[in-house]
């Protein structure tokens, strides 16, 4: 799979010539602050909006001329859940099977196998309108699954789930990656590292980081740096002393202050 992509909205350049390739085997994270662009490359890529220009080929198709193969080829977990909220689960995967090409025995065996994997069975015949956060993002990762895809775009998938949740969508990404290319987004560093093979730092459109999980790590100008919280009457006599450390680099004031205590990051030297 591979891209370069902009997008813009009226004035203003949402996504600025974002280019990556990513192959089988692989999990690319995007990772990016709110407003970053994840999403709208995202959805550039599943055929959902066109791109102002340039374009993209996931698995020898492209995104202008053959969007129909590009999104057989795909499965996509969307920034928001189903909305199909009148349907009980079962139903509404069924209908996702369906509209896959999928019937009989082997739309009740798709439908099955994403029911074990994503956990749902116990809200199989419950109505969607009703799940909780966490059930409804599973429920929407189990209908981008349902066609087996090699191709699996998924936009924040453990967004709004419980810690434990979060740690088994993690184990089936990667499980699932061994025989598929996968593009993730999130905000979460750690998710990153847990999950992705490589990672896409965005801001503000544009591409400002690529590489492997401990590569990025290592660009960071925190990597290693210890923070601590004093009482703001020995802050400063203990800045200097700690600035007068060998091995420490510097000492940075943290954002994040309350009045009484001050974070400071010491960042030590190379
Ligand atoms: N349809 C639209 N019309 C106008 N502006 C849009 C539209 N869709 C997105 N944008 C803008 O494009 C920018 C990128 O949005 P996008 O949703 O791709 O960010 P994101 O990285 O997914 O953020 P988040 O982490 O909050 O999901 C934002 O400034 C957003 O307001
Ligand atoms: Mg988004």
């Amino acid at each position: 799979m591979s891209s370069s992509l902009s997008k813009n909205f009226n004035n203003f350049l949402a996504v600025d010539q974002v280019s990556f390739e990513v192959q089988k085997g692989e999990v690319l994270g995007f990772l990016g602050p709110n407003g970053a662009g994840k999403s709208t490359t995202m959805k550039m890529l599943t055929c959902f909006i066109p791109p102002s220009s340039g374009t993209a080929e996931i698995c020898g198709f492209s995104i202008l001329e053959n969007p129909l193969e590009v999104r057989n080829q795909i499965g996509y977990l969307p920034e928001s859940a189903p909305s199909y909220d009148e349907m009980l689960v079962g139903e509404f995967l069924s209908f996702v099977a369906e509209i896959r090409g999928f019937s009989g025995k082997e739309l009740k065996r798709r439908v099955s196998i994403v029911v074990d994997m994503t956990s749902l069975r116990e809200v199989e015949n419950q109505m969607i309108e009703t799940l909780s956060k966490g059930f409804r993002q599973r429920t929407s990762l189990a209908q981008a699954l349902i066609h087996d895809p090699p191709v699996l775009i998924l936009d924040e998938p453990t967004d709004g789930l419980d810690p434990n949740q979060k740690h088994e969508v993690r184990t089936l990404i990667k499980n699932m990656s061994e025989d598929r290319t996968i593009l993730i987004s999130t905000h979460i560093l750690e998710e990153v590292d847990a999950v992705c093979t490589r990672a896409m730092i965005i801001s503000e459109g544009r591409v400002v980081g690529y590489g492997t999980p401990d590569e990025l790590m290592s660009q960071s100008l925190y990597r290693n740096s210890v923070t601590v919280s004093v009482n703001a009457e020995d802050h400063i006599p203990l800045m200097n002393d700690f600035n007068k450390l060998d091995f420490v680099y510097s000492v940075e004031h943290l954002p994040g202050e309350t009045s009484g205590t001050g974070y400071y990051a010491f960042v030590p030297t190379k």
